[in-house]
């Protein structure tokens, strides 16, 4: 069997702080919304956000409704400046919503200010963002996101949902990779 923590270089990020983190946001969105009478929606972008979105919502006190959406974002490494829609969120009352959008990674920041003003042009009554990791010096658009897990430096990570080339996102820590691993692809 091929043991993925082989692969790794050094893990970055724990199991015990990605915990952390995941509790202390969860606590933060409990206290931030109040009982207004709208459904809050957790909006899940498929599929790097599934582990994260699975821990959060476990934590959150009040209740909740999930759905997700699938947007295109990176083949490889390199990193594309438009975003696709692949599978949509469908449903008619938006304005009596508020969404928070979970995401595993801000990068460049295209997916997350591309969607954000999608739902409100949709007409979500409000739209925040919350993601496990920010890498804010790669910031091609400004993107500022409302719940930060953990702001890393300018490495690409797998693990907790991320991806190298659809592999390594079951890894239950955040790392980084053997450089031939993603140079011998
Ligand atoms: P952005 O639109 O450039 O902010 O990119 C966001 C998407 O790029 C994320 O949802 C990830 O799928 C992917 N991405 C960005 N950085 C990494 C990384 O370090 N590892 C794996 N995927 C990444
Ligand atoms: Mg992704």
């Amino acid at each position: 069997m091929h043991d993925m923590n082989e692969d790794v270089e050094k893990k970055l990020i724990t199991e015990e702080e990605l915990d952390r983190a995941v509790t202390d946001i969860a606590a933060r969105i409990d206290a931030d919304y109040d009982d207004s009478g709208r459904k809050l929606l957790l909006l899940g972008i498929l599929k790097g956000s599934v582990v994260f979105m699975g821990d959060l919502m476990k934590k959150i006190r009040r209740p909740v409704e999930i759905d997700f959406m699938k947007v295109s974002s990176y083949t490889g490494t390199l990193t594309r400046g438009r975003v696709d829609i692949l599978l949509d969120l469908r449903r008619g009352d938006l304005h009596n919503l508020d969404i928070i959008v979970v995401e595993d990674i801000v990068d460049s920041g295209n997916t997350l200010s591309y969607l954000v003003n999608y739902l409100k042009l949709k007409g979500a009554n409000s739209v925040r963002c919350a993601t496990m990791l920010d890498k804010p010096s790669r910031r091609k658009v400004p993107f500022t996101p409302d719940y930060v897990g953990i702001e890393i430096p300018d490495y690409f990570v797998v693990g907790y949902g991320l991806d190298y080339d659809e592999k390594y996102r079951t890894l239950p820590y955040v790392g980084v990779l053997k450089p031939e691993i993603y140079s011998t692809r």
